[in-house]
This record gives structure tokens, sequence and C-alpha cells, in this order.
């Protein structure tokens, strides 16, 4: 599969500005994922699922895993999988398509199944999204930003009132929508349909604060104390200048690049939605990983894991799943490979088992990367 976008144009006149359709994005488009085996991937634990009903006039959301879907019948209602790509390795291969933006933005790919009627209703999301249409026709209304009453009939919802489309498109298989953050829309289901949406996120300043707080508690850091040379005579005011004073405290903290290095890494290589890593049983061996290498084995990276580097930082510091491991330094152009690529030949990982072979099989056993011969 192959996407068809002009990436230059597109960066430059539509992400996080404009939405837009692009039409036939995706030439030939084949469903990665068939309807049951979605249902199938909402019956697990570890998978985030809901299903939006239809009632009316308004939406209402139920749990997402049940054996049966009859009792729904057959309009008005829509199956929605978060994070696929964590869990089947076409719906990774499928987000690959987009890595013309960095990883750490990405959030997941969710799948949705609607039959016709269905659809979650006018909203808007904080996030980039692109929706991918598969089997089935779904018609797609964007409104413009702006000010948008939230309605308040459907509780929990977190809907708004109708707006004034101006995309207004029924999406045919293979047809891409761009929606940026903070513009209205609605998808309205006209036939049986898959559909992929591709979320985007970044960290909001609470999120940034409280990873910064977590790796100065981590590291033992940020100590550091407010002391004043004058006290104010009223004993019940705080004053301006110590409020000051104390605020000033933080600047040295947000201006340490080693300080924000670590906590972006660790931030940024975590994702809302839980990986679905198999951790080999029995644990492999020394020995396991020497025989893969007479194999020829590849190395396969986990279905959603993000392996960052921190322009700044050394290469061979990696950040994984919120955690930074680093590499011996004759190593980095194989924490460049490991850090930009899903597999990784054998001769290409050979550096590492050779080097840090403590890490590799570390790595494999917490099933972040598995051996496929
Ligand atoms: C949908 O597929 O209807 C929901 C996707 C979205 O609005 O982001
Ligand atoms: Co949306």
């Amino acid at each position: 599969m192959k996407l068809n976008l002009d990436l230059n144009t597109f960066l430059a006149d539509h992400w996080q500005s404009r939405p837009a359709v692009f039409r036939q994005a995706i030439a030939d488009f084949q469903d990665p994922i068939q309807p049951d085996e979605l249902a199938g991937l909402a019956l697990e634990d570890t998978v985030s699922s809901r299903i939006i009903v239809r009632e009316g006039q308004g939406w209402r959301s139920e749990p997402g895993a049940r054996e049966d879907y009859s009792s729904l019948g057959d309009r008005d209602w829509q199956l929605l999988v978060q994070a696929v790509n964590h869990h089947c390795p076409e719906g990774q291969q499928l987000s690959d398509l987009f890595r013309f933006l960095p990883d750490w933005r990405f959030d997941d790919l969710m799948v949705s199944f609607a039959v016709p009627g269905g659809g979650v209703g006018p909203h808007i999301d904080q996030y980039d999204v692109f929706i991918l249409q598969g089997v089935g026709e779904r018609r797609w209304q964007v409104g413009d930003r702006g000010v948008h009453q939230a309605r308040t009939d459907c509780p929990g919802m977190a809907l708004v009132e109708d707006f004034e489309p101006i995309i207004d498109v029924v999406m045919q298989p293979g047809d891409l929508l761009y929606i940026p953050p903070g513009y209205p829309h609605c998808g309205q289901t006209l036939s049986p349909s898959l559909s992929y949406s591709l979320g985007y996120r970044a960290p909001s300043q609470q999120e940034l604060l409280s990873a910064l707080a977590d790796h100065l508690l981590d590291s033992n850091l940020g100590q550091q104390r407010f002391t004043s040379v004058s006290e104010v005579s009223s004993p019940s005011q705080v004053s301006l200048s110590h409020q000051q004073g104390m605020i000033a405290l933080l600047a040295p903290l947000l201006n340490d690049p080693i300080q924000w290095r670590d906590t972006l890494g660790r931030l940024l290589s975590q994702n809302r939605f839980e990986l679905d890593p198999w951790p080999p049983n029995p644990a492999l061996s020394h020995q396991d990983i020497e025989d893969a290498l007479v194999n020829g084995d590849t190395l396969q990276r986990l279905g959603g894991l993000k392996v960052l580097q921190i322009e700044g930082a050394p290469l061979t510091d990696l950040y994984l799943d919120g955690e930074c491991y680093t590499l011996p330094s004759t190593l980095s152009d194989t924490a460049t490979l490991l850090a930009s690529e899903r597999q990784l030949e054998s001769e290409q990982w050979q550096p590492l088992w050779q080097h840090a072979p403590e890490l590799l099989l570390t790595w494999l056993n917490l099933g972040y990367w598995q051996l496929q011969p």
C-alpha cells in the first residue's frame, strides 16, 4: 500500500491548520482487518473499545466488549476499537504510511465498524486526526473553528450542537479526511463501513509539568528551597516579591536541557493506550539468541512501541515506553536503526548482541522486540 499525498503541500497548507479531503489517498485500498476480528479484539481485557448507539436525536455509549451484536440491530450503531496498531501488525503497517510525521506525535490507530445511521455525533477533538475510509461509504461533515455550543442532552458524550459544514463529502474506500484540532465534525454511515482514525497528540502544560515533577522525584532533584532577605510587615500576606521568588525557582529547572531532555524522552515515548507485549515463555537464553543469529532471524519491534532519540542528547540514549536505555557509545548507528526501523536484519542487530547482549536479552524478554525467522 502506498499513500498518494503531496507531503510538502500537506505540511505547508493543512497540517495543524486546515481540514481537507484527499480522494483515493490509498488507491485500491484493502481493509487490513475484518469486522469480526475487530469485534474479537474488543473482547480482550487489555483493549480499549466502545459502542456508540444512536437513539432518536441523541447518542449513548456502552462498553465495546460483547459476544452478540444481534440485539443492536442493523442500523444506528458503531463499534470503535482503540490502538489496533498495538495488537495487529497490519494495523501498524497502515499507521507507518504516515511516518512522515514524528513518532512522538502519533497516538494510535482507532478502527471503527459502523452500520447505516451509525456515528459518534458532532464533536470536537483536541487532536489532529486522519480518517481513512475502508469498505463502505460514510458522509462526513466538518465545520469551521470557532465557538460551538456544547450539547447537554447526551451525558458523557462531549458533543456539540449542529454546525454549518465547510466540508460535506461522501467518502469511498481509500479516501482520506484530515481534521486539525478544534474543527467540529460528524460522520454518518451510509453503508456498512470500516474506518481508520489515526490520531496525533501533543503534550499539554499539565502533562509537561507533571512529567517534570515525576522526573525530579525519580532522580531526587529539585530540592532547592526558597529563601528571602526581607519579610513583609503584614503576617497574613504573601508578598509579590516572595511570589516571584518562588516561581523563579522553577526557571533553572525549565531552562536546563539535561533535565528537559530526559523529561521529554520519558513522556513522549509513552503510550496513552496499553502496549501488548508477548514476553517469551520460557525466557530466551544466550544460546537462543546465538541460534537466531545463525538462522538470520530478523528483530521485529512490538506494535505501538516508540523508540525515540532526543536531539542534543547522545544518539545512544534510547527512550522507550517511558524509560531511558543507554547503549555503548560505539553503537550509535545501531541505536539509530533501532529508533528508525521497525525491523532489523540479523547483520543489523548483530552489533547490539556483540556489544550489549544483556540489553538485547532484556528487551526481548520484556517483549519489546521479537526474533522472527
Ligand atoms: C468516527 O469514526 O466516527 C469517529 C472518528 C472521529 O471523529 O475522530
Ligand atoms: Co473526531
